[in-house]
């Protein structure tokens, strides 16, 4: 009996994990239809709008635990939102349905349509607030870098653990004022450095291939909702990955409260972040180092999908070719 009810929770995981990709898929071209027109409002909206269609359909017991803001600032896919059918596993959904909205407005690398979906109370239900976060990919003992020690400290604990000189780890960073420090350190240490406009989601989960995106180490302050995604992912492959909400005023503090973090200075480790079963699925809207973006030709609409999944640590890399044109001109 018990087994019966693993293999069904087992094949529900598996349905899912194809259903998240059309969610993303579709997202990503309604977004990229308005790639490079200057607005990103609109683009936004379309992601949003596809997603949430899509994510209504699903055979799912949802609750959106990161999504596109609190309750009263949002009118979609805000946090706590019920979504799907109501007729299948309790599931928290964690979206950004077009993360680096001003790359897709300005036709730039990087942007993607993201979103995660864990068992019920897995993923941190984080404000909308900054988040300071590390990440390196899988293959490291545990807690060689850490998020109170300094960029230059973490640059050379780390490249002893990789075995090569600190000047041959490659850090990615957003381009922030904020980030003055590390940007400093890492010129002194002469380490091979990419600052990204914006999108640290994606940013983060390069560590997590750098044979294919060339990066070891993410430094800096982003989003904390995309800290909950990127942890997602990155528990899928090994990686490691720590976060801590900046919450800097009353405000900000009484609002996470809300949320239910109780110590405000916590310093979350990736399984805190994102625990439990994960599936998470990214798919490009421009160009990027993990996809290529959403491709319209006349009879044919090309998507490159990644798919996470925790369960097995299964990655998946889904190249589609759409032709039923409908289905995408609903907006
Ligand atoms: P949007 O897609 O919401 O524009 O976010 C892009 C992004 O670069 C994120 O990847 C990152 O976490 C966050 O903005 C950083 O925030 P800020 O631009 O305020 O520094």
């Amino acid at each position: 009996m018990v087994d019966l009810i693993v293999k069904s929770q087992d094949i529900i995981d598996r349905i899912l994990t194809l259903e998240l990709v059309r969610v993303t898929e579709r997202a990503a071209v309604s977004a990229a239809r308005l790639r490079g027109r200057g607005d990103e409002k609109a683009a936004d909206q379309a992601a949003v709008d596809a997603m949430r269609r899509e994510l209504s359909r699903l055979p799912i017991e949802g609750t959106v635990v990161i999504g596109e803001g609190e309750r009263d600032r949002a009118p979609m896919l805000f946090i706590g939102e019920k979504l799907g059918t109501a007729s299948g596993p309790k599931v928290d959904i964690a979206v950004d349905p077009l993360e680096g909205t001003t790359l897709c407005a300005r036709d730039m690398p990087g942007s993607i349509a993201v979103m995660a979906m864990a068992a019920a109370g897995s993923l941190l239900n984080a404000p909308d607030v900054y988040m300071e976060k590390i990440a390196i990919g899988p293959g490291y003992p545990r807690g060689i870098v850490d998020i109170d020690m300094t960029p230059e400290e973490n640059i050379r604990a780390l490249a002893k653990a990789k075995g090569v000189r600190p000047n041959e780890i490659s850090v990615l960073v957003l381009d922030r004022e904020r980030h003055k420090q590390i940007i400093e350190d890492c010129r002194r240490i002469g380490c091979p450095l990419r600052i990204i406009p914006d999108g640290d989601v994606a940013g983060i989960i390069y560590t997590a291939q750098p044979e294919q995106t060339g990066i070891d180490l993410y430094l800096g302050i982003g989003g904390a909702p995309e800290g909950v995604l990127a942890a997602g992912a990155l528990r899928c492959v090994g990686g490691q990955m720590q976060g801590r909400l900046i919450l800097d005023t009353e405000e900000k503090i009484a609002r996470a409260a809300g949320m239910g973090v109780k110590d405000p200075h916590r310093k979350y480790d990736m399984k805190e972040l994102a625990s439990g079963d994960v599936i998470v699925s990214l798919t490009g809207v421009t160009d990027g180092a993990l996809v290529a973006g959403v491709r319209f030709d006349k009879d044919v609409i090309r998507t490159e999908t990644l798919i996470y999944r925790s369960t097995s640590g299964t990655v998946r890399k889904i190249a589609a070719e759409h032709r039923e044109m409908d289905k995408f001109n609903l907006d």
